[in-house]
């Protein structure tokens, strides 16, 4: 008997259906994934289990017996415990208080918060995941993104007693981790599984879904197909069954740029926590940032977008001063953001306005009179570009799948033909075939003339796109290395500082 059965899951949002008769069945001690193209389902279906979604029709039962999930509580007394694709956290709280969210805080009489003892619990919690260098007391905004993916871990874990009959569901948790983060989850769900817990597995990262699942179920357009077992997949078989192509095509190899004029000079860079950053990239060059940890990619595209306190920047051979991000977009820099929720969407508003606000200044010179038939033709072709999936260009980006949200924040970085493209982690969430499509996409950007900076803890992705491969550390930059010939553990090497020649 399986420890949580679903089946005949139907749901429709304004006659679009993201469900149709789904089935999942889950077993004690097992990894069960769960894979399919961005919207194909997967985050509907573990809302309607959150009890955060309504289902038009469900049959849903936990070891047999036929369950309702009406709510958060249903879910939650039922052993089901939930790590949702987007981070639902509160930055501006400590670590602690976000542990303890929709828990009960220790109280000392009068029922006063006893914060040495919270402090202590949220050192015990996050012990248990091997992590001791995060303090508790630390405001959670100021951690790297996958320190504040590790405190929601944790606080999945909290509470006492067993693991055994719960069943973990997690949406993308890998998505903003390092590779020594990966491998500390890893470890912990292999525990979760020995102590009779089961885990519902969410995932674009197909070589990690083949690694750490025993069975794995592909959602469609909403329809789900009878579990495979992990032993008898291969990644070809799941990508066929995934989008209906029977494969990708070769994945084109990085190539050096074929001109010669310098698109983008950085000299002596300082500030946003770097140090005398300098480098050049050519024009149709595709140059890779990596590192380890808090290496900063993410803080030199925010410092090249106007948040330097010193240093020069020169855009094709001409310095400019680059005081904000506005000014940075209005000189050809463009920028993909690694928060997409909190940097770079306007959630309320729709497609065609996340597309063309940087760029509303060339479509019409007041805001007043932007044109509204070139705005909306300038995102149907992105659109396209991109493989985004929504009902129209007019449909709210909140109501998108997290990895079409995605879609829409590059696509709003290529529609302005931007000189200079700064990428930071860009296909984090996007699906196997949207990501192989904006590679090549990214790759027909290069050949026409741009130059793009990408900071990505995907190395395959570093290795297939750029030419070289800047590593920083500590801040530093510590080496630039041609990409050619390079292997991912020779990269993964050279980020921490180990020499591979
Ligand atoms: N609140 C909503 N209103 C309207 N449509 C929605 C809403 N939430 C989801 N959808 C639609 O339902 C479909 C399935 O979305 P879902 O988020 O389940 O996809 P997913 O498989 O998790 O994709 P991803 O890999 O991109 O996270 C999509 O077409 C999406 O646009
Ligand atoms: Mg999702």
């Amino acid at each position: 008997m399986s420890l949580l059965s679903i089946m005949r899951l139907s749901k429709a949002y304004g006659g679009v259906a993201a469900l149709r008769d789904a089935s999942l069945e889950v077993d004690a001690g097992e990894v069960h994934a769960l894979v399919g193209e961005n919207g194909a389902g997967k985050s509907t279906l573990i809302k309607i289990l959150a009890g955060a979604v309504k289902a038009d029709a469900s049959e849903i039962a936990v070891n047999g017996l036929p369950v309702s999930i009406a709510s958060t509580r249903d879910a939650h007394r039922l052993g089901l415990r939930f790590l949702h694709q987007e981070l639902n956290v509160l930055p501006r709280l400590s670590v602690a208080e976000n542990l303890f969210l929709g828990h009960s805080y220790p109280t000392r009489f009068a029922g006063l918060i006893d914060w040495p003892a919270l402090h202590e619990r949220a050192r015990g919690a996050l012990a248990k995941l091997g992590v001791a260098d995060i303090a508790p007391g630390t405001i959670l905004g100021r951690l790297p993104t996958g320190d504040q993916m590790i405190v929601k871990i944790a606080s999945t874990f909290l509470e006492d007693g067993s693991e055994s009959g719960r069943i973990f569901v997690m949406d993308e948790p890998t998505a903003a981790l390092s590779s020594k983060e990966v491998e500390r989850l890893f470890r912990i769900m292999g525990e979760l599984k020995r102590a009779g817990g089961a885990i519902i597995y969410v995932s674009h990262r197909l070589d990690e879904v083949l690694r750490i699942s025993d069975r794995i179920t592909v959602l469609r357009d909403g329809a789900s197909e009878p579990p495979v077992p992990t032993s008898r997949a291969t990644r070809a078989l799941l990508i066929k069954r995934m989008t209906g192509r029977a494969g990708l095509g070769a994945a084109a190899t990085a190539r050096n740029p074929s001109r010669l004029l310098v698109a983008l000079t950085v000299q002596g860079l300082t500030g946003n926590g770097l140090s005398d950053i300098s480098f050049e990239a050519r024009e149709g060059e595709i140059l890779g940032v990596a590192g380890v940890g808090e290496a900063g990619g993410d803080r030199l595209l925010k410092c090249l977008m106007g948040g330097a306190r010193r240093g020069d920047i020169s855009i094709a051979g001409r310095r400019t001063r680059l005081r904000s991000p506005w000014e940075a977009w209005r000189q050809g820099l463009a920028y993909v953001p690694g928060e997409r929720r909190s940097e770079g969407l306007f959630l309320s508003q729709d497609i065609v306005r996340n597309v063309t606000l940087p760029h509303l200044g060339r479509l019409a010179r007041l805001r007043a009179l932007v044109n509204r038939p070139a705005e909306l033709a300038q995102t149907a072709t992105v659109a396209r570009r991109v493989r985004l999936r929504a009902t129209g260009p007019r449909q709210k980006v909140w109501r998108l799948s997290g990895g079409n949200q995605q879609k829409v924040m590059f696509g709003r970085a290529v529609a302005g033909a931007p000189r200079v493209l700064l990428l930071d982690e860009p296909t984090r969430g996007v699906d196997i075939a949207a990501k192989f499509d904006i590679h090549a996409l990214l790759r027909e950007m290069a050949d026409a003339g741009a130059a793009i900076l990408i900071a990505s803890s995907d190395h395959e992705e570093l290795l297939a796109l750029c030419s070289r491969i800047m590593i920083l550390k500590d801040r530093r930059i510590s080496r630039i290395v041609p990409a050619r010939g390079l292997t991912p553990a020779e990269l993964l090497a050279l980020c921490y500082g180990g020499v591979t020649e």
